[in-house]
């Protein structure tokens, strides 16, 4: 069985979870804090995912955000977030999405991402290009932050750390640069990935949300940091991921740096 039909399949049949159960009613829970939510449709897409590749590769493996680790010894790791985007789809609003990542040797290797609700599929295998419904992909062309359109996330906790998200968001939007909060990591990414922004940063995530989108990026032909502007690990909190272009100039504007 090849990983990239397992990777397909896995991430189709858990978008197809989310599309059903989307307007029916479905238990929310909380986790860490009152607005920190889990609904009944994450633990049966999250289902869905891992019995999808335990049925192809028992020994892999698997570490998802509901479930915490399925360890095992072996050289290929599923990184999984059954819905990207929990209070959107709590919600009611259709932006959120399934996020598949496989590192293999402790090198992410294939990632997936995909909106049932606009029917995007966003695909990346490495050193193969990126795809949105199996046309390639490319990052923007946008040379300035001055004139690109930004997004970024903001976690429960951890506000009020010196420059940070508050602090950074506040300097670009007292520019007057357009930065969106769609509530979906993965989705950021892969919007920055196939144009539609010219970087997206946030200062914690976890493994989960950024494993495929990451990748997926990277691929379009962009570029993937940490905060500092170090080589990206996914089991570190902070990103920016851009076009390329604009890199430097908003990692600068993030540590504060660079004034606009
Ligand atoms: C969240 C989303 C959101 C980000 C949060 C994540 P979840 O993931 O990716 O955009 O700002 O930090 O926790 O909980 O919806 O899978
Ligand atoms: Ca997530
Ligand atoms: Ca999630
Ligand atoms: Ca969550």
């Amino acid at each position: 069985m090849l990983i990239k039909q397992t990777l397909l399949k896995a991430t189709k049949a858990a978008g197809a979870v989310l599309k059903e159960n989307f307007d029916k009613a479905f238990i929310i829970s909380n986790k860490s804090s009152i607005n920190d939510l889990v609904t009944e449709v994450d633990h049966k897409s999250e289902k869905v995912i891992i019995d999808i590749i335990k049925a192809d590769f028992p020994d892999h493996f698997i570490l998802s955000e509901e479930v915490g680790e399925i360890a095992k010894e072996s050289s290929y790791k599923w990184i999984i977030d059954p819905i990207d985007g929990t209070i959107n789809y709590a919600n009611g609003i259709p932006i959120c999405c399934v996020s598949i990542g496989v590192e293999i040797e402790g090198k992410m290797q294939m990632g997936a991402v995909y909106n049932p609700f606009m029917n995007e599929f966003f695909f990346a295998q490495k050193g193969m290009g990126a795809t949105l419904n199996d046309k390639p992909i490319q990052v923007s062309i946008k040379d300035k932050v001055s004139t690109s359109c930004l997004v970024t996330g903001f976690p429960y906790t951890y506000l009020d750390m010196p420059n940070g998200p508050l602090q950074v968001f506040e300097r670009l939007i007292r520019k007057g640069i357009p930065v969106r909060r769609l509530g979906s990591a993965a989705i950021d990414l892969c919007w920055v990935a196939c144009g539609r922004f010219d970087g997206f940063y946030e200062h914690k995530l976890q493994a989960w949300d950024s494993a495929a989108g990451y990748l997926i990026v990277e691929e379009a032909g962009g570029k993937v940091t940490d905060l500092s502007g170090a080589p990206y690990n996914p089991y570190q909190p902070g990103i920016i991921a851009t076009n390329g272009k604009i890199h430097n100039e908003l990692k600068g504007v993030i540590n504060n740096e660079i004034k606009l």
